[in-house]
């Protein structure tokens, strides 16, 4: 079946980064040499690709351009709904598109809200608190140490190595800081002493796990690391990704388990990568989930797993293109 495919992003290049903007505010954004790299893996599969972006002007070219599907990977440009801006302009449209719906987008880039539908299934995750002002700091009932990140950011935003706080006093010069720079509702979590992981997901009424990997940070121990913004900056000199993860089998299983379970709870599609921390009694914690993983094909903590699990680019980029086209019936 050879099909029109467009495929809709946002470019890192399409922006302009302004003075008063935190130093990652791009940071979300993608690679023209990302978009290329799917455009060839759907093109050798013999379809037609159209790069649609994802900026406004988006609205006419769907309607002058017709596709019958969207390979959506845009994060969105402002607010908590923006990754779902897209799919659901599709979905008014009634243009089939790949990964997950408006309402799993919203509610996944919103971290507490994702952590209260987790905790509703049982699924464990921090104890944690939504901080809109400096008041709701107030009667504050956490353990220390504490984990201050931004509620709705992803690609470590606003997340760095002194995110982990110790005391009220530098939890609270965190907060204003945070606060300040952001203008947006922060989280603060428990923080989850332990080995961390992130999980791949594919699939849809059989989720199955693409793999999990390991993340070492060299020179910390592996309960005090943090995946912070600067790490992931210099990710080829102070990472070490142990994909398939060097634990035994009953730890392995819990995780996947953890990350199946938060996959179902939040009614993820086609593919989600799962970042989970093992905590006390080997019990693995749900963090968050990202239903657009990053697919650069260099740097994508997805990508970097496929490959330890002897999947290469193509067959990731296929295998999520082959999902969405089973779930619309168009593919056995
Ligand atoms: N409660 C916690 N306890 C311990 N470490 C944490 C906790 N929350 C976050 N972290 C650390 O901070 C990192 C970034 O946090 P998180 O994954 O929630 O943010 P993100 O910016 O959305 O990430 P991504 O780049 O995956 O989109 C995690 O990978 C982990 O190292
Ligand atoms: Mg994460």
């Amino acid at each position: 079946m050879k099909l029109k495919v467009g495929i809709t992003y946002n470019l890192k290049k399409d922006f302009v980064q302004q003075e008063n903007q935190p130093i990652d505010f791009l940071e979300e954004f993608d690679s023209e040499e990302t978009i290329d790299a799917i455009r060839k893996v759907l093109e050798n599969e013999g379809h037609e690709v159209i790069k649609l972006g994802g900026d406004p002007g988006l609205i006419d070219r769907l309607r002058k351009t017709s596709v019958d599907l969207v390979f959506n990977i845009a994060e969105g440009l402002r607010g908590r709904n923006r990754e779902a801006h897209i799919p659901a302009l599709l979905e008014f449209l009634n243009i089939p598109y790949t990964g997950s719906d408006p309402l799993t987008l919203s509610l996944t880039l919103d971290k507490a809200m994702a952590k209260r539908v987790v905790m509703a299934q049982n699924i464990p995750t921090p104890q944690f608190k939504k901080i809109e002002k400096m008041e709701d700091l107030d009667g504050l009932d956490l353990r220390y140490p504490l984990f201050v990140k931004l509620c709705y950011e992803g690609s470590s935003k606003g997340v760095r190595l002194d995110s982990k706080v110790l005391d009220p006093r530098s939890l609270e010069e965190k907060v204003r800081g945070l606060l300040k720079t952001y203008a947006s509702p922060l989280l603060i979590e428990e923080f989850v002493v332990g080995p961390e992981f992130t999980v791949g997901i594919l699939g849809n009424e059989d989720p199955y796990v693409l793999g999990v990997m390991q993340i070492e940070i060299k020179g910390s121990p592996p309960e005090e690391s943090i995946y912070s913004l600067e790490i992931k900056r210099e990710w080829e000199k102070r990472v070490q990704y142990h994909c398939p993860p060097l634990i035994d089998q009953n730890l392995l299983k819990r995780i996947e388990e953890v990350a199946i379970r938060s996959y179902r709870a939040l009614e993820c599609r086609d593919v989600s990568r799962v970042d989970i921390r093992v905590g006390q009694n080997h019990t693995p914690y749900f963090l968050e989930i990202n239903p657009l993983p990053g697919l650069s094909p260099v740097y994508g903590d997805l990508v970097i797993m496929a490959r330890g699990m002897e999947w290469d680019y193509t067959r990731l980029v296929k295998a999520i293109f082959h999902h969405a086209l089973k779930r619309y019936g168009w593919m056995k």
